[in-house]
């Protein structure tokens, strides 16, 4: 067998075509291909074996293990989340009123929330660096509306700085600066154009002010553009194929609405405009967050999916404007204080441990061709509801 390197170098590209064509890798151990398990065929093979990398790698609950011809290739990866997420402001100047904060802060009362300060946050960011991991995202609220974010950005050297911000605030003069700091903006489009992203917004030329912001930003490797898909998005979905041509944006991604009241129909068109337009576009934009892939179609959903692989807990931590850490943007659930709790200690609290171990799907999950990367659509609304195990709010 080839070394790892090799096998890597030509498998990744290969499975970015999967749009047109299901590609699963026959008994490739996990450790092999890292990010690409959803493409793995993980079979109970009685010859496999495991060892003592295994034991301490972070698929060790998923991964059946490996046929002994292959053990020269096993080395195990380390249960860590690929990123930390600093919300460093509740405040926001758009008023959305879809915003999956409006959960955490009907709890309290958004805006009057005090913030960490700087020096909490310095320590935050130590913190983050010291667990290990290479990415740092700073996110809200509105990011740039704290005056002291590029001391924050500045104090995160060493680390890859991503950035989501409404985009609303970038100038001529903060542009130059987040170029300096920053690998990869998100910006949400929140509508196609003036009126419709106005409506969502209530912040005047919100549109052209974000246009103007992908353009100020050009020198960025990665400018995204991310899409809630409400029924009025939905409807004109082609027009945000359009925008990222004319922008250059790099990719758009595209969020199914985080709520207890879904709309089941828009979502169903979503999926399959999603998966028609990028064809016609020679496009791969996904659903970036959790979707139950048996909603609809799941040979295609899944072809227009990330599934739950970066949502619920599998590989982020993000760090609430308070220091209060919960396991994606939207759980309500907290798991204990960045500011008092090492993140070595939240990361292996028992219930982000069986997050990641898939303990809270729904029996029907389990044995499902799909099960990974949909892991069960989002935990996160099921747990909202009243029952983290029960299907996802999308299906009931
Ligand atoms: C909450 S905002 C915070 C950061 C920054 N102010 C911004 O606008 O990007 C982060 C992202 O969440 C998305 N978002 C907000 N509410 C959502 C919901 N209910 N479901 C899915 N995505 C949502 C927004 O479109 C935005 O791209």
């Amino acid at each position: 067998m080839r070394n790892k390197e090799e096998l890597l170098k030509e498998l990744y590209p290969l499975l970015e075509n999967e749009l047109y064509q299901e590609i699963k890798c026959d008994e490739i151990p996990f450790c092999v291909l890292p990010n690409g398990i959803d493409h793995i065929i993980n079979s109970r093979d009685k010859r496999k074996i495991k060892n003592t990398e295994c034991v301490i790698c972070k698929f060790n609950k998923t991964c059946n293990g490996f046929f002994p011809e292959a053990k020269h290739l096993i080395e195990h990866v380390k249960d860590l989340p690929a990123e930390i997420i600093l919300e460093v402001t509740d405040k926001c100047n758009q008023d959305c009123y879809y915003c999956f904060n409006k959960y955490e802060y009907k709890t309290t009362t958004r805006n009057v929330r005090k913030e960490l300060s700087k020096k909490e946050l310095f320590a935050i960011i130590d913190k983050i660096r010291d667990f290990g991991l290479k990415y740092i995202r700073f996110s809200g609220g509105e990011p740039l509306l704290r005056k002291d974010i590029f001391e924050l950005m500045n104090h995160a050297k060493g680390l890859k700085i991503w950035l989501n911000t409404n985009g609303t605030l970038v100038n001529e003069t903060n542009s130059n600066q987040i170029q300096k700091y920053v690998e990869n903006v998100l910006i949400p489009l929140n509508g196609y154009d003036e009126e419709s992203d106005f409506k969502i917004t209530k912040v005047q030329d919100s549109f052209k002010k974000k246009l103007k912001a992908f353009d100020l930003l050009k020198k960025l490797k990665i400018r995204r553009a991310g899409i809630v898909l409400t029924k009025e998005n939905v409807n004109n979905l082609a027009k945000f194929w359009q925008i990222q041509k004319q922008q250059d944006i790099t990719f758009l991604e595209f969020y199914r609405p985080i709520t207890l009241k879904p709309d089941v129909e828009t979502l169903k068109k979503a999926i399959d405009d999603i998966y028609r337009l990028n064809i016609k576009n020679k496009t791969n934009f996904k659903i970036a967050n959790a979707l139950p892939f048996c909603l609809h179609r799941p040979e295609i959903t899944s072809k227009i999916s990330l599934g739950s692989i970066y949502d619920d807990g599998h590989n982020r931590l993000v760090v609430s404007s308070d220091g209060s850490v919960k396991p994606s943007y939207y759980f309500t659930k907290k798991i204990g204080n960045a500011l008092s709790d090492s993140f070595y200690k939240i990361w292996n609290d028992e219930f982000m441990i069986s997050l990641r171990n898939n303990e809270f799907l729904p029996e029907i999950c389990i044995k499902c061709k799909y099960k990974i990367p949909c892991l069960g659509g989002s935990r996160a609304l099921a747990h909202l509801k009243g029952n983290i195990k029960e299907r996802d709010v999308l299906l009931i």
